[in-house]
């Protein structure tokens, strides 16, 4: 790998679809940083529940988005994040976020507040993986690996179950995946790959041939 050129690495996907477990292995692999983009959302989202504002009031939404510090880990092995100097790494997971962070994900003005953070934190990391919606089409549409990582709508509620360790029901659960998609997807175009992003179909993949699968991607872009 050429060192002059700091690798970006651009992953795209639906809930439940691997990104962020397929995002870390391909960081620590390659010696890289990781972005999660989605906790980003949520700390917003939890901030402004915490300090009840109503999530559909878009401009006071979009205000707390554009002046609270945010200070995310880039280190694929520990995640934690901040918001406004609070540590928010556990909370944001919570169901309650889950179910409503998509309006907070769908607000323009916060979208393009984070958008700005985003590109400042994978510029000063160096190579980075980063993971999200919009990342191939928006954040980062000039990196030199973009992957939209798709998989059936069953494999992607299976995925999800099992990483909520059956602490939710599965209906409900089906209903997040599918539902939080839908809603999502008004916004960032995650579910067609735009022009020169590699699909990849985890369907019938474990994670580390996912893993293999970009990790060969990436060193062929990057020789
Ligand atoms: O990947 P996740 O479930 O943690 O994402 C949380 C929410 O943020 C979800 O509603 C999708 C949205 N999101 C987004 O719109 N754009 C991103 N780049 C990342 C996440």
């Amino acid at each position: 790998m050429t060192d002059d050129v700091p690798l970006v690495i651009a992953i795209d996907g639906p809930s439940g679809s691997g990104k962020s477990s397929a995002s870390r292995g391909v960081a620590e692999r390659l010696g890289l940083g990781f972005l999660d983009t989605g906790s980003m959302y949520r700390a917003v989202t939890w901030a402004a529940l915490d300090r009840r504002i109503p999530l559909d009031d878009v401009e006071v939404v979009a205000e707390l988005a554009r002046t609270a510090v945010i200070e995310v880990s880039t280190d694929p092995r520990q995640f934690w994040i901040t918001i406004d100097g609070t540590e928010v790494t556990a909370p944001i997971r919570e169901p309650g976020i889950s179910a409503v962070v998509s309006k907070v994900a769908t607000n323009l003005a916060v979208r393009e507040a984070l958008i700005a953070r985003q590109r400042q934190i994978i510029t000063e990391t160096g190579g980075i993986v980063a993971e999200g919606r919009d990342l191939t089409t928006v954040v980062v549409p000039d990196a030199p690996v973009r992957v939209l990582l798709v998989a059936d709508p069953d494999a992607r509620v299976r995925r999800r179950f099992s990483e909520l360790e059956g602490k939710a029901d599965e209906a409900a659960v089906t209903d997040q995946v599918v539902r939080r998609d839908a809603e999502d997807s008004t916004v960032a175009a995650f579910t067609e790959a735009a022009d020169g992003v590699t699909v990849i179909d985890s369907t019938e993949l474990d994670l580390s041939q996912v893993i293999d699968t970009i990790v060969e991607l990436a060193t062929a872009a990057h020789r």
